[in-house]
C-alpha cells in the first residue's frame, strides 16, 4: 500500500506534481520529505517538509514510493538504483537518466519485482508510455513520428509569428519553465533524443544508443530553410522520425519544413504531438501540453494513480533483451 512519497527536487516539475497531488486528497498519499540542493530557498509548501539529505528520504522506512525530479542524470541514476534494490517503487522524469540506462532499469524491475514509471520523461503531459505499455503492446508499431520537445517548438513558433530572434524566443521559453537548466539540451536536438530512445524501447522493444541517432538541433537552422518557410508559407519544426524498415530501427531528430497538409503542422508553442503507426489501428496522433510545470506534473501525478493501482510497463515487447541481459 502507496501511502508516503520521499520527493527528490522541488523545481518547476515537481511543484506542478505538489499542485496536483493537493487537488486529489482522494489518493490518500502524502508527502512525508523533499530533498532539495539548498534549504534556505522560500518554497511554496511547508517548510518541515524539506530536507538537503538524501538519507531522510532513502532511510526512511516509512516512504514507499520514491519520486525523483532531478535534473542530475547521475544522481538520478543513484536514487533509482537504490529505491529498486529496496524495493519501493520508482517514478522519475529525467529523461537523460532513462534513455541511457534503459537495459540495467529493465533488469532491476525484474529481479526486484519493482515497478518504475516515467511518463513524464517524455512529452510532457501526453500519456504516450501508458498506451505504448496497454493499447498498442499488442500491435507491430512501423513509425512513431512527432514533436518531442516544448520549447524549440515554441521558439519556432515565436520565430514565425511574431519575427523575433532565436536568442529571445529561446529566453521567453526559458522564462516560461519550458527549457532545460541547459537550454543547449533544447536546442540542440539531444532532449528529444532522450525521448526518441525511451520511445524506440517502448513501441520496439530495442535499444539504441545516443550515438546512433541522427542529430540536428534547431541550432543549425540555415537562412536558406527559414527564407524557403517565408516563401513556401511551410513551418519549420524539429521532427522526430523512429521508423523499422527491413528490420533495422532508425532515429532521427532534425528540424524540417512541414506543409499544412502534415499532421504536425497545427502544432504550435509548447505543444508536443505524437503519430504512432499500429498495423491493427492504423495511425493515431497524440497531441498534448509537452512542457510546463502543471502539464508535466499531471504526468507524474498519473504515474502515482498507476502505480496506486498495481500498473507496471509490461517490457513484452523487450523479451529479446531480457533473455540476453
Ligand atoms: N525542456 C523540455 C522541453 C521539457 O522543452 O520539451 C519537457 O521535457
Amino acid at each position: 500500500m502507496i501511502k508516503q512519497i520521499g520527493l527528490f527536487g522541488f523545481g518547476c516539475v515537481a511543484q506542478g506534481f505538489y499542485e496536483g497531488l493537493l487537488q486529489n486528497p482522494q489518493f490518500g498519499v502524502s508527502i512525508k520529505k523533499i530533498c532539495v540542493k539548498s534549504d534556505s530557498k522560500k518554497r511554496n509548501a511547508p517548510q518541515a517538509l524539506f530536507t538537503t539529505s538524501d538519507l531522510d528520504i532513502l532511510e526512511d522506512p516509512e516512504i514507499d514510493v520514491i519520486i525523483e525530479l532531478i535534473d542530475d542524470a547521475a544522481a538520478a541514476l543513484h536514487i533509482a538504483r537504490y529505491s529498486l534494490k529496496n524495493n519501493i517503487p520508482v517514478i522519475s522524469a529525467n529523461k537523460k537518466m532513462i534513455a541511457e540506462n534503459l537495459a540495467e532499469l529493465v533488469v532491476l524491475q525484474q529481479q526486484y519485482e519493482t515497478p518504475m514509471l516515467y511518463e513524464g520523461a517524455v512529452a510532457g503531459s501526453i500519456p504516450i508510455l501508458q498506451n505504448l505499455a496497454q493499447f498498442f503492446s499488442h500491435q507491430k508499431i512501423s513509425l512513431v513520428r512527432g514533436i518531442l520537445n516544448g520549447s524549440t517548438n515554441y521558439m519556432l513558433t515565436k520565430m514565425k509569428n511574431q519575427h523575433i530572434s532565436f536568442a529571445q524566443a529561446l529566453k521567453e521559453a526559458q522564462g516560461l519553465g519550458f527549457a532545460e537548466t541547459d537550454p543547449t539540451l533544447d536546442v540542440k536536438g539531444l532532449d528529444a533524443t532522450y525521448k526518441s530512445i525511451i520511445l524506440a524501447f517502448h513501441a520496439f522493444g530495442e535499444i539504441v544508443s545516443v550515438n546512433d541517432v541522427e542529430i540536428v538541433g534547431i541550432d543549425k537552422l540555415t537562412s536558406a530553410l527559414l527564407l524557403q518557410g517565408r516563401r513556401t508559407g511551410k513551418k519549420i519544426k524539429l521532427i522526430t522520425e523512429i521508423s523499422k524498415s527491413t528490420g533495422i530501427l532508425k532515429i532521427t531528430v532534425k528540424p524540417e519544413l512541414i506543409g499544412e497538409q502534415d499532421s504536425l503542422y497545427a502544432i504550435d508553442y509548447e505543444y508536443n504531438a505524437i503519430e504512432v503507426s499500429g498495423n491493427l489501428s492504423g495511425t493515431q496522433t497524440y497531441v498534448g501540453k509537452g512542457a510546463g510545470s502543471l502539464p508535466t506534473g499531471s504526468a507524474i501525478l498519473n504515474d502515482l494513480y498507476l502505480l496506486l493501482n498495481n500498473f507496471q510497463y509490461s517490457h513484452q515487447k523487450q523479451s529479446a533483451l531480457k533473455k540476453t541481459a
